[in-house]
């Protein structure tokens, strides 16, 4: 998974990396309490249960950015839920490997190698991934960060209305409206993020080549 011309790498996610995600994941999300972050146990963790759904990049030997998620279940039509919620701190990855979802648990790429078209590759994995595995699509909470500057003059959910109409940029929520993603809703005390009261996106990519197990095929005989 290397770019022609680029330095980059695009690997599996390997427990021998735990350490310097887990700095990652500090350096790029500074607001959020560090409990709601990856430490470096689940992620040895993660790389046990899905490695497939997990990505690192390399820039030489030096990790500089990761794409992580796991497989859930998830109604769709009772999106309310919080990070601790999916992914108990009490131990485990959160991996159900009968989910029907990618839950997107983070993308971060430190800030020296942000809009050279990492984050966007990362997605791109990560719809190969539901492609192969045959799941519906990406679902994630998302970070707001652009809310702060909003709070005290709209709600969470007019600001992300007003991000997807293309009246406000938000760095995060913007760039994954660009790379497909629907913003059906916001998220309550989703992470403890006081610069944005706790509010978060709720995002969702559907898979278009997902096919329902529970359908007849229309090869299959009547
Ligand atoms: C959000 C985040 C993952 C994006 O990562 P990134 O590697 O900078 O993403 P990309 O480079 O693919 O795209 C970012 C922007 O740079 C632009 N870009 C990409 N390549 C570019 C280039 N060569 N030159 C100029 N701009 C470029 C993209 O079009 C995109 O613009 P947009 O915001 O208007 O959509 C990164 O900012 C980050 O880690 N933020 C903190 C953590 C976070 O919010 N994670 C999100 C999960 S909740």
């Amino acid at each position: 998974m290397e770019e022609p011309g680029d330095t980059l790498r695009y690997v599996r996610l390997e427990a021998r990396w735990a350490d310097e995600l887990a700095a990652i994941e500090l350096a790029c999300f500074p607001t959020v309490d560090p409990a709601d972050l990856y430490d470096a146990a689940t992620l040895r963790e993660l790389a046990e249960d899905f490695p497939d759904g997990s990505f690192v990049v390399l820039d030489g030997s030096t990790p500089v950015a990761m794409g992580c998620g796991v497989r859930v279940k998830f109604d769709l039509d009772d999106h309310q839920h919080t990070y601790e919620e999916l992914l108990p701190h009490d131990g485990g990855s959160g991996d159900d490997p009968d989910g029907e979802w990618y839950y997107g648990t983070d993308i971060a790429v430190l800030p020296s190698h942000r809009r050279r078209g990492i984050g966007a590759r990362l997605y791109a994995l990560r719809k190969q991934v539901c492609a192969e595995l045959n799941l519906r699509g990406i679902i994630a909470g998302g970070v707001i960060p652009g809310y702060a500057d909003h709070k005290h003059e709209m709600s969470a959910a007019d600001y992300v209305a007003k991000v997807v109409a293309g009246e406000l940029y938000d760095r995060t929520l913007s760039f994954q409206l660009e790379s497909g993603f629907e913003a059906p809703g916001v998220l309550e005390n989703y992470l403890r993020d006081p610069a944005v009261d706790n509010w978060a996106s709720f995002i969702v990519w559907h898979n278009p080549d997902h096919i329902d197990p529970a359908r007849p095929s229309v090869k299959d005989p009547p």
